[in-house]
């Protein structure tokens, strides 16, 4: 099984080149979710060709809706009644899959969405989605592995308070209130770049919505959406993972769509290891001649440093000059990663949430797996700087989240092979 679907990479190359940064993985499935919310045809652009979007394709289809993908557009044509049964076999592939939830008791009145999967990242609980759905007039609950949730008669605005300002609830509670009757609040809101697209797609759908990109959101309902035409936000993740690839490898890569400005705290922290950054006229340029300095960082929602870009930090200071301290304050178990790497010959001792790491000279080659999309790319960084050769197994992982990445990387030099 996994000894079939590896990357397989031999270290020592600097990766200089270019590369073009598509849609976010992160974006465009809560946009393909949220068209359920409105009868008609919408179409999303700077989709990326990665097997999470045929996922949430194949859940849609399930749902009665028509889905046709092109080169880099997915169609998606809603019908009047959706269905409302989100089934285990699909749901358990994505984690995303839970953000139909929001957009089908809006609309029919209905959700049964089974337990989502995805990442093994951490426990990742629905809490804050159920009590956000019951603040606003559903009756939610979990039972046989599915949460149910009903209100037949429509949704209430109401105001809602995030213990935590937790993505996926955001988009769930956001997804509901723009059809519920008068306005919700929701405070302690998500800011991501993902939940500011959500947002901007819905607005374009004929929702009322402000606040986007602050701690509070408010939302007043209308009475019926429409299909919309909607282009994604690049993959910040993505630029990110290119970033640091340039900086450990003492490389230069220019990073085509690149939006900076929704990656300012790991660029500082860039810097602070040594990279040079500049600005391109569609993105940024990342250069490194030096070993890179060890640097602190603390993972918190945004604007903090991605949680998302923690494998990528912990692998640059495993190679850099001097001793580093990793803090995760939002997955408990990203720190899988770190046992794979140490494989690798990576310094680093775990302790609750944070690792200590003291950086080598030269992390030397093996075989080792991927338990996540991050902890895969952040496995194959570290690769490209060891000696010798080392294979990252479960590499479909990867591919959940990088298009095309073996041949990207090939492009800018580094010897691998996908199997
Ligand atoms: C999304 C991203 C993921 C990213 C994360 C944080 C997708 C598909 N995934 O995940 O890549 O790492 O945001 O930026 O977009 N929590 C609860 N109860 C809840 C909801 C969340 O306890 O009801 C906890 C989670 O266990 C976690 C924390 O809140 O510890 C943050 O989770 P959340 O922001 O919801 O992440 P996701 O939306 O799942």
């Amino acid at each position: 099984m996994a000894s079939h679907d590896r990357f397989r990479i031999v270290g020592g190359t600097s990766l200089r080149g270019e590369v073009s940064v598509t849609g976010a993985k992160n974006s465009v499935l809560k946009l393909m979710a949220a068209s359920l919310l409105a009868t008609g045809t919408s179409t999303i652009c700077n989709v990326p060709d990665i097997a999470d979007v045929d996922i949430m394709a194949d859940l849609l289809t399930r749902l009665g809706c028509t889905v046709n993908r092109g080169a880099d557009t997915v169609t998606i044509t809603v019908p009047q009644e959706p269905t409302h049964r989100a089934d285990y076999d699909l749901v358990r592939k994505m984690r995303a899959s839970i953000n139909v939830l929001g957009p089908l008791v809006a609309r029919v009145g209905q959700a049964d969405v089974a337990l989502p999967g995805g990442d093994a990242i951490g426990s990742r609980g629905l809490d804050f989605h159920i009590k956000g759905l019951e603040a606003l007039g559903a009756k939610a609950h979990i039972e046989h592995g599915y949460v149910i949730a009903e209100a037949p008669n429509g949704l209430i605005g109401a105001p809602v308070e995030l213990d935590f300002p937790s993505v996926g609830a955001t988009e769930n509670i956001m997804t509901a209130a723009v059809l519920a009757k008068g306005v919700t609040t929701i405070e302690n809101a998500a800011r991501e770049p993902d939940i500011v697209d959500l947002g901007e797609f819905l607005i374009s759908m004929g929702a009322k919505i402000e606040g986007l990109g602050s701690p509070l959101i408010t939302i007043t309902g209308v009475e019926v959406m429409h299909s919309t035409d909607h282009t994604t936000i690049t993959d910040r993740i993505i630029t990110g993972t290119w970033a640091f690839a340039a900086a450990m490898t003492r490389g230069d890569i220019t990073i085509h769509g690149a939006r900076p400005e929704h990656l300012e705290l790991p660029l500082e922290k860039l810097a602070s290891a040594g990279a040079i950054i500049t600005s391109t006229a569609d993105g940024i340029r990342v250069k490194m001649d030096v070993r890179p300095q060890a640097i602190d960082v603390a993972t918190l929602p945004y604007p903090g440093f991605p949680t998302d870009l923690l494998p990528m930090v912990i692998a640059l200071n495993a190679v850099a000059d001097g001793h580093s301290l990793v803090t995760e304050n939002v997955f408990e178990s990203r720190f899988m990663f770190v046992n794979e790497l140490s494989r690798l010959g990576a310094q680093i001792s775990v302790d609750g949430h944070h690792a200590s790491i003291t950086g080598v000279e030269e992390l030397s080659g093996a075989p080792v797996e991927a338990h996540d999309i991050r902890a895969g790319a952040g496995l194959i960084l570290a690769a490209l700087v060891a000696e010798g050769e080392t294979t990252v197994d479960q590499g479909f992982h990867v591919d959940r989240g990088y298009p095309n990445f073996a041949e990207q990387l090939q492009s800018l030099g580094a010897q691998v092979t996908r199997e």
